[in-house]
């Protein structure tokens, strides 16, 4: 649970990664010199710290660290001071090299990278715990430490671990979920392949080798969940010791949530901490870049959009682990900051503050790069940190919530990976994504929110490939539309339950009577169909044999077109729509190109009476709080757009009448006039 620990510092956080440990005195120096420079306001100490801080078992050294914590503090700059256990030292890896976690195929990862450690190992555990300990004893108290980071990225390189210790963990938390294991026999189907259990105990991890080849999709489910939640018992571990030396100071840890699925369950993680922080990365070769990033800020803030969160790590420059490392444009990483910002984030912080000159990331980039201060990043960097200090007033408001959200779900992503499918190359993942994308730049704000969230408010509930899915969302999706409001269901969703078993009787399971529509036959298409709906809209990929039974209630609202390469289903109802009272539920049985996809959605939004309401070419976002209230507008293109408010801009001070105009690739803040 979360503590009464709120991070509410009254401005927006700037800084990042510092890690001193690298660097002689005069640069350490020189360091905190120019973070006084930038406006820095926090930096992460400590994240990879573990072997210099006790560099033998039992003996800790912290002058370095004492060092780092004094340095910042005289200057004024607050500690977010990390737990060191994402990479255990060498002496721990050579003296108990069982902590170190196995691959499905049974190869034990070797000591050099990081993250080299199994979740549910007692040794690793002891030994984390007893320098959490130590660290949270010493500075729990001291006054620059703010904020407490635990460990980093779980699950970034340790997701699952297969050894001996695991498999008799995920027993006893299969045992926990099922109590008989004549309840795991029945959820998982083992009657498949006769592969019934007579204990907990004859359970295995779904691990690979030739003889085995696939598993049963319940228990690979299964084991993804377990996975999840034994590093979470870690991180709760850490938590709790932490609070015990350091009350009051809010804990967190960074996510790595993007377009997923994700490595854990960050929606559950969320309710674990006093904080939601997340690192995200640009993809330089992605065409949908700055759409990717306001997508992934969108789902931040849905883990808990009850308070602000903390953008923990983004690049200044460039990364160093994809294919090409392009750094971004001028002016690129300071729209990225400002959308995060604009989605809530109350802090942008960089990986790292200074670019190492070895080891593993000697080629990332960081604020100051190996040129030194004089250089275009920190010039950009040290430009931000200004802007950031003059949106104080925005630290602590809220988004206002959307009226359209697009529900997502890891555990669903882990069902549709977890074995066979209709069609294998297809991620479904990235639809929520690609949805966000095409209503964003339409003008719609959209929220992505995890299933488990309250749709009490939302008008209209979108429902892209959600595979698996529970009796109970597919209740609150009718409860929606029984309020009047509306959802759109996808191909591919309520295919099936928590178990991974298919819900029998036509698809979509559990919301067949809510959409009255039956899908007796999915029909994935080959490279070189050509199948095309009566509206004109290109089907990419996917149809389905659907019926709409006139005693379902549902009206066809397209069909596939007579005449493609697909006799299947040409002629038969695509996409239908179910009133129920002053509500409506959408069926869409087609994989659709982006045109067709957006226009589909733009006339269910239409008939909702939700019109769009953002800016051609700008990407607007409002927040508020405290009777003030902040319209952020990001232009990501080449031309000048002119935002239709009046206000102040906090970035310039300029006062605009009623319209202000955001220049190419410009950001304005502007507060409303109350
Ligand atoms: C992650 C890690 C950092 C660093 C960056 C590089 O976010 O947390 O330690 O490796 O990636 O992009």
């Amino acid at each position: 649970m979360t503590s009464n620990a709120r991070f509410a510092p009254g401005r927006i956080q700037f800084g990042g990664d510092w890690n001193p440990e690298q660097w002689p005195a005069a640069i350490r120096a020189e360091d905190v010199e120019l973070m006084q420079r930038a406006g820095v306001t926090m930096a992460t100490l400590g994240v990879f710290s573990w072997g210099e801080l006790e560099p033998e078992p039992g003996r800790f050294e912290f002058d370095g660290m004492d060092d780092a914590i004094d340095r910042l503090h005289a200057a004024g700059i607050a500690v977010d001071l990390a737990t060191p256990t994402a990479s255990p030292p060498i002496w721990l890896h050579r003296a108990h090299p069982e902590i170190l976690p196995v691959s499905r195929t049974g190869q034990r990862y070797e000591q050099g990278g990081r993250l080299g450690w199994c979740p549910s190992s007692p040794v690793f555990r002891e030994a984390a715990l007893g320098v959490v300990d130590a660290i949270a004893h010493r500075y729990g108290a001291h006054p620059a430490v703010r904020l407490w980071h635990l460990g980093n990225e779980f699950g970034g390189g340790n997701r699952r671990c297969y050894c001996d210790v695991s498999a008799a963990a995920f027993s006893r938390w299969l045992a926990d979920r099922y109590g008989a294991i004549e309840a795991l026999n029945a959820a998982w189907g083992t009657a498949f392949w006769g592969h019934r259990y007579r204990a907990f105990d004859e359970v295995e991890p779904p691990r690979d080798s030739e003889t085995v080849g696939l598993g049963n999709p319940g228990l690979v489910l299964d084991f993804d969940r377990f996975s999840s939640w034994a590093l979470l018992q870690h991180a709760i571990a850490e938590r709790d010791v932490v609070r015990r030396h350091s009350p009051g100071i809010p804990i967190t840890t960074n996510s790595m949530v993007g377009v997923g699925p994700h490595v854990v369950d960050y929606a559950g993680w969320a309710r674990e901490f006093d904080l939601v922080a997340n690192d995200h990365y640009v993809t330089a070769a992605d065409p949908h870049r700055e759409a990717d990033v306001a997508y992934a800020a969108d789902r931040t803030r849905g883990l808990d959009p009850s308070r602000p969160w903390l953008l923990m790590e983004t690049a200044a420059g460039a990364v160093s682990w994809q294919r090409v490392n392009r750094p971004p444009e001028p002016g690129a990483m300071r729209r990225t900051a400002m959308t995060h910002i604009a989605r809530g984030a109350d802090g942008v912080m960089f990986f790292q503050w200074r670019q190492s000159i070895a080891g593993a990331e000697q080629f990332h980039s960081a604020v100051v790069p190996h040129a030194g201060a004089g250089s275009r990043t920190f010039r950009e960097v040290e430009a931000l940190g200004a802007e950031l200090a003059l949106l104080a007033p925005v630290a602590g408001t809220l988004v206002d919530p959307a009226r359209i959200a697009i529900l997502v779900d890891d555990e669903s992503g882990w069902a549709w990976d977890s074995g066979p499918k209709p069609v294998w190359h297809r991620s479904i993942a990235t639809e929520a994504a690609r949805w966000h994308r095409l209503l964003g730049a339409a003008g719609h704000r959209v929220d992505v929110l995890p299933v488990s969230a309250d749709l009490g408010m939302v008008d209209v509930v979108l429902v892209p490939a959600l595979f698996l899915m529970s009796a109970t969302t597919a209740g609150s999706l009718a409860t929606v539309v029984a309020r009047g409001g509306t959802v759109v269901v996808s191909s591919l969703s309520g295919i099936v339950d928590e178990t991974n078993t298919v819900v029998p009787g036509g698809y979509p399971g559990f919301l067949r009577d809510l959409l009255g529509i039956r899908v007796i036959e999915h029909v994935p298409l080959l490279a070189d169909d050509a199948v095309a709906l009566g509206s004109g809209a290109v089907v990419d990929g996917w149809a389905e044999l659907l019926e709409a039974p006139s005693d379902g209630g549902a009206e066809v609202v397209d069909r596939y077109a007579q005449g493609g390469t697909c006799a299947i289903v040409a002629g038969h109802p695509a996409v239908t729509a179910r009133d129920v009272g002053a509500g409506r539920a959408w069926y869409c049985s087609a994989s659709l190109d982006d045109p067709g996809l957006l226009a589909l959605l733009q006339r269910v939004l239409e008939h909702a009476g939700v019109p769009a309401d953002g800016v051609q070419g700008l990407d607007v976002v409002r927040r508020a709080g405290g009777g003030r209230a902040f319209r952020f507008a990001i232009n990501h293109g080449a031309a000048p757009v002119e935002l239709p408010i009046g206000g102040t801009d906090l970035l310039t001070g300029d006062r605009h009448q009623t319209t202000t105009t955001v220049p190419p690739g410009g950001v304005v803040v502007i507060e409303e006039t109350a």
